[in-house]
């Protein structure tokens, strides 16, 4: 049976650089997922239709970040020969599906989204919502169900969404018959992954904020970032008590530090806990921690900035692995539109059934 393949769809808008937010959140674990060899077919979407849900006024900015993003997505160990890398706007299904899902979602329970209405807010939308834009969810469900996913590997934020999905996909079940699967959300295990905040201690990595550290970041830059990275604001002097909670360095080592990382780098500490003991016991200043974290961090891009070298030395390459990607999974969203227009009786022709039975019922007619 179909249902127990096991099927990950997952996607970023293409709106900027990829950044270590998102690859603790979900990068990381796509590449481990992907290599896990635990899923039947692994999709990875450049949600540029959606992107320009609120960026209608610019598409430059759009195209110029699919280049952007499939880099980060090639670099990050992503393999077009185990994942199938494509754009959403060259699927036109997905635009269909979603003309059709519209149907099953009310007004009201868009507005009630916690992500979209969060959004609305940030864009100063209240005024004045694009319709597309306060329709994306209803278009992300599209995404999902269009390859029968099973498992949605996302960041936080995205929970909403795929309970909509799910709502969506009892709804249409309910009403056509079982044809689209309910995916499963899978979030980080590591609860600073979750949300890392910005290296200016702000809850949101944001580029207009200039508080993120991206992929393709250079060693200098990373190295800079990380030097003048918000602490605790109470730690002055070296020998004062520090705080770890709530202190962007210590969410960062959270993150992305493991014991080895003190054996190679840092052999006075066994672990992190040790290191917090000691930060938050007094004596130990900021400058040792971000070294400490600086050492982390550029071991765990290094490997991605040498892949994305080699990538950005083959762009036609990189396009042409998005075209095939494209083309295979649009095969795989045209078999569920052909599914879904069948159970709701709009596949008249491919229906001789229903020809014939039309014949019969006027030919009986006097
Ligand atoms: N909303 C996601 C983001 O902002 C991108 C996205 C679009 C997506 N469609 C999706 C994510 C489907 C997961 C599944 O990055």
């Amino acid at each position: 049976m179909e249902k127990s393949k096991k099927i990950i769809l997952t996607g970023d808008r293409p709106t900027g650089r990829l950044h270590v937010g998102h690859y603790v959140g979900s990068l990381k674990r796509r590449v481990e997922l992907q290599n896990s060899g635990e899923f039947d077919q692994i999709f990875i979407m450049i949600a540029d239709a959606q992107a320009l849900t609120d960026n209608a006024d610019n598409p430059e900015k759009v195209r110029q970040n699919i280049i952007e993003v499939a880099l980060d997505y090639l670099s990050c160990g992503l393999d077009p020969a185990k994942s199938t890398l494509f754009i959403q706007s060259q699927i036109p299904e997905l635009t269909e599906l979603t003309f059709y899902y519209m149907n099953l979602v009310t007004v009201s329970r868009l507005q009630r989204n916690p992500t979209v209405k969060n959004e609305i807010k940030l864009r100063n939308f209240e005024a004045s919502i694009p319709v597309g834009f306060f329709a994306y969810p209803i278009s992300q469900a599209s995404d999902i169900t269009a390859f029968k996913a099973t498992t949605v590997p996302v960041g936080e934020d995205q929970l909403p969404m795929i309970e909509q999905t799910r709502e969506i996909v009892r709804s249409f079940n309910h009403i056509y018959g079982e044809v689209l699967v309910e995916p499963d959300v899978l979030l980080p295990d590591n609860k600073a992954c979750l949300r890392l905040p910005g290296t200016d201690g702000k809850a949101k990595m944001s580029k207009s904020l200039n508080n993120c550290i991206y992929l393709s970041d250079t060693q200098e830059e990373v190295k800079k970032k990380i030097m003048s990275m918000f602490t605790d604001p109470n730690h002055i002097r070296v020998e004062d008590p520090g705080c770890v909670e709530g202190n962007p360095v210590f969410i960062y080592l959270d993150a992305f530090c493991r014991d080895e990382h003190f054996k190679t780098h840092w052999p006075e500490y066994q672990n992190l806990d040790e290191l917090k003991a000691h930060y938050t016991r007094g004596g130990l200043g900021d400058v040792k921690v971000k070294r400490f974290l600086n050492q982390v961090l550029q071991e765990e891009l290094e490997p991605i900035r040498a892949r994305r070298k080699a990538y950005e030395q083959n762009i036609p390459e990189v396009y042409r692995i998005l075209k095939e990607g494209s083309i295979c999974a649009q095969k795989a969203a045209a078999a569920t539109l052909a599914e879904v227009k069948a159970a709701m009786k709009i596949n008249y022709f491919d229906d001789e059934e229903l020809i014939q039975a039309q014949a019969q019922k006027f030919r009986q007619q006097p």
